[in-house]
């Protein structure tokens, strides 16, 4: 415990650092594990201001990838994981909260959640065994194994997912995934032709924020379907990068930027649902944040809820390393 630097390694923490000083010192230790959430391209586009016993969840517009995310949805579901990991420490530590989505609060940046919180509370059904995957889990771009993930673990992930007008559903057959697939390729490769979207990609690799292998596979398959390798590529399936036993899809009813933020949260929890049962998960849908692409996506899938989050899911080594995370102290405001 001694040897733990919280701004330089930030997965390191762990529960049994919990402070017992003051409130207000256990609402800054719960942000530790919000801050370990996914986000797109590793944007880490959170801000809390903390007023016990009360936590400012903000959305860090400048951290707005405005090319690939025009209107912030990816933001807004991003912000939905952090939001997922801060209740679930809560609940962890013995408090009960109440969360209040895009509070008319005149600040600096947009408030996309106000959570108070009280004493007294407990573990609710759909976060049992979550916290402790929280410094675990990681994005996983590896190759994932053939191997088929049984029924049983699909039927805990859907558990998980409890939110009123969101939706978990998976993709198994081949010939869909398939398409799925040359799809997304294509997306990627019309994404790639805006100068605007690809100097942010750029410079986030350039950051450290974005994760080098994620862009080598992208241009990869880019690379093959601008090379008409279609052939090429099905029968080398097994070496694709998008290869794996399952698709993955949360959807909601609505489409509003509320719907959004709770669609992150379902997403976080399955995928650290998926972390304790020893599978493996990986985003496929960054594309889908530029509206023409994801329009057309809608309508390709003939889908009639609003697609949220698309990711592979399956069984895969573990990554090596764990991606950055920017110092607490950065991203807590002052009052
Ligand atoms: C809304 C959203 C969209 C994402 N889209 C992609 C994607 O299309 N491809 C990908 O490899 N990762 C994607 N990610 C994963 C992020 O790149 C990843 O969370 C981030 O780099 C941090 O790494 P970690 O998840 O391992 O902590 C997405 C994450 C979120 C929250």
């Amino acid at each position: 415990m001694s040897d733990y630097d919280p701004r330089i390694t930030p997965w390191a923490v762990k529960g049994l650092m919990f402070p017992q000083e003051s409130l207000r010192e256990q609402l800054i230790f719960l942000l530790r594990f919000a801050v370990l959430a996914p986000s797109i391209y590793n944007t880490q586009p959170w801000l809390f201001r903390v007023s016990p016993p009360q936590i400012g969840v903000l959305a860090n517009t400048a951290q707005r990838f405005a090319a690939c995310d025009p209107e912030g949805r990816h933001l807004n579901v991003s912000l939905g994981c952090a939001l997922e990991n801060l209740l679930i420490a809560a609940e962890h530590f013995g408090f009960s909260h109440e969360v209040r989505y895009f509070p008319d609060v005149d600040d600096v940046y947009p408030w996309v959640a106000a959570v108070t919180f009280a004493p007294n509370g407990s573990t609710a059904p759909h976060r049992q065994h979550l916290f402790d995957c929280i410094p675990a889990r990681h994005t996983n771009h590896h190759r994932y194994q053939d191997r088929p993930v049984p029924a049983e673990v699909l039927r805990a992930l859907q558990s998980v997912v409890v939110e009123e007008g969101i939706v978990l559903h998976f993709i198994d057959d081949l010939p869909t995934q398939q398409r799925l697939r040359a799809w997304l390729d294509r997306a990627d490769a019309q994404l790639f032709t805006d100068a605007n979207a690809r100097q942010a990609i750029l410079d986030a690799v350039l950051q450290g924020t974005l994760d080098v292998g994620w862009l080598a596979s992208t241009l990869g398959r880019i690379a093959a379907h601008a090379l008409r390798l279609d052939a090429f590529a099905s029968r080398h399936d097994e070496d694709m990068p998008f290869h794996a036993p399952l698709v993955g899809m949360i959807l909601s009813r609505e489409d509003d930027r509320v719907q959004q933020v709770r669609a992150g949260q379902a997403f976080e929890r399955v995928h650290l649902a998926a972390t304790y049962l020893g599978l493996s998960m990986q985003p496929i849908n960054h594309a889908l944040g530029v509206p023409s692409i994801r329009q057309a996506f809608v309508k390709a899938l003939a889908l009639d809820l609003a697609p949220q989050m698309l990711f592979r899911l399956g069984f895969a080594d573990p990554e090596p390393t764990h991606t950055p995370r920017r110092p607490l102290e950065a991203v807590l405001l002052a009052n």
